[in-house]
């Protein structure tokens, strides 16, 4: 299968570890050059220098995406290095608190909001424009299946994730008539950092036989009896990107090993 992706720009945001970078690594795969956004200077050099590597051009900026001006201060960087940008993967998120909503704070409610539903807003208020423009765009938002079917502890995430959710499917009918796609990917759990973390606070909590304890049962929850890997994530993201999945809009499609099967 051609999935026509070489040569186009593709910016990828929280994209220095994680999920992000695995993301940008599968369309440097396939030929793509990636705008590596992150708040995180080294991460963002580090995974320019792994897509680099692959033959492609690679272009870091440190940027907060949950700032409207910052996003729009990138944009000038990347249309001076790059045309136009096809693909737009919004990744980028933070999770803060594993607690119950009444024991959460506000403050960090406000940020997973900022970070997850405004960054991704003001990236398709800045870059849309120009999809519109050359009539052709590839949108892709991550969410969760935190959102989709619930999680306790995770009200604030999984809430700020369900705004994604629904975005993804009211822009996709405002610009389907432009010839741009804009879909969701929604992992479950994933062996990527913001899990990882979790579970190391996990081990202090509750300690290292009961968190594997823990994690047994969690795989027993999915039907493949695996926890997913970023490039689980990154092959389906690519794959919607890709000309033979033009005919697919407005849609969100877990990838999670068959946790929770939504119809
Ligand atoms: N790991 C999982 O189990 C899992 C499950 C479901 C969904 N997801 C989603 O997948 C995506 C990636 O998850 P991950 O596990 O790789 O997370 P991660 O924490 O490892 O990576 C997130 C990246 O985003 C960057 N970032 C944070 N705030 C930013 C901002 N304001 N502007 C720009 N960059 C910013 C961080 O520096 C980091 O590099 C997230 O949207 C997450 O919600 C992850």
């Amino acid at each position: 299968m051609d999935l026509q992706l070489e040569g186009k720009s593709v910016l990828v945001t929280g994209a220095g570890r994680g999920i992000g970078r695995s993301i940008a690594m599968a369309f440097a795969q396939e030929g793509a050059n990636i705008v590596v956004n992150d708040t995180n200077l080294e991460g963002a050099e580090e995974t320019a220098n792994l897509v680099s590597n692959k033959g492609v051009r690679a272009l870091p900026i440190v940027c907060d995406i949950s700032s409207l001006s910052s996003v729009l201060e990138m944009s000038k960087k990347v249309f001076a290095e790059f045309k136009s940008i096809e693909v737009l993967v919004n990744n980028a998120a933070v999770r803060k608190m594993h607690t119950f909503f009444i024991d959460t704070d506000p403050l960090d409610c406000e940020l997973e909001f900022r970070v997850a539903v405004f960054g991704t807003m003001n990236c398709c208020r800045i870059f849309l424009p120009s999809m519109i423009q050359n009539s052709f765009g590839k949108i892709i938002n991550i969410g969760t299946d935190a959102a989709r079917v619930g999680q306790e502890r995770e009200c604030n995430y999984s809430a700020a994730k369900g705004a994604i959710l629904s975005f993804t499917k009211s822009l996709a009918k405002e610009v389907g008539r432009n010839n741009i796609n804009v879909n969701a990917v929604s992992p479950g759990a994933t062996n990527a950092p913001m899990r990882q973390e979790r579970i190391e606070l996990l081990k202090q909590q509750i300690g290292e036989e009961k968190v594997a304890e823990r994690e047994e049962k969690v795989k027993k929850m999915y039907a493949l009896r695996r926890i997913g890997e970023p490039e689980d994530v990154a092959n389906t993201v690519v794959y919607l990107a890709s000309e033979p999945a033009r005919h697919i809009t407005g849609q969100i499609l877990s990838v999670n090993g068959g946790y929770a099967m939504v119809g």
